[in-house]
């Protein structure tokens, strides 16, 4: 008994922690990040909305950095499926990714 009162206690600890660990890793977008990636703020803020609802059941959601911007269209599409992403939901997170995405030479 005392014991399930402390997982209880402990999770209510832990979750919000390691959401907010997840979420420092997905850049919140600015101005500068706007105009630089030529998307409006509210677009790059909306497709970050839509990328941690749509993409964080299954796995924590990846960085955008992890990938490059030419190769996220085609991955997100590969989980479009499974995440039950509408048109206008793969535009919003593919524009957010590729705003923040790796910028060396393409690697996949
Ligand atoms: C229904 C569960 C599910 C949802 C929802 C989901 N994924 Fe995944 N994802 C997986 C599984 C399983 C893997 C590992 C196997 C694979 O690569 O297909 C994976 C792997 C990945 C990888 C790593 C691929 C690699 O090997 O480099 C990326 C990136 C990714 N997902 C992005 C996304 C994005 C973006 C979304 C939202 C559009 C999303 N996932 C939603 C199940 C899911």
């Amino acid at each position: 008994m005392s014991r399930a009162v402390s997982f209880v206690a402990l999770a209510a600890v832990v979750a919000p922690l390691a959401l907010a660990a997840c979420q420092s890793l997905l850049p919140v977008p600015t101005a500068g990040d706007a105009a630089r990636s030529n998307v409006t703020v509210e677009r790059l803020a909306e497709g970050r909305t839509r990328y941690t609802d749509k993409c964080s059941s299954c796995h924590a959601p990846f960085a955008p950095s992890y990938l490059t911007a030419a190769a996220w269209p085609k991955r997100v599409d590969e989980m479009a499926g499974p995440a039950h992403l509408e048109p206008a939901d793969r535009e919003l997170i593919v524009a957010y990714l590729q705003a923040f995405a790796d910028k060396g030479s393409a690697r996949r």
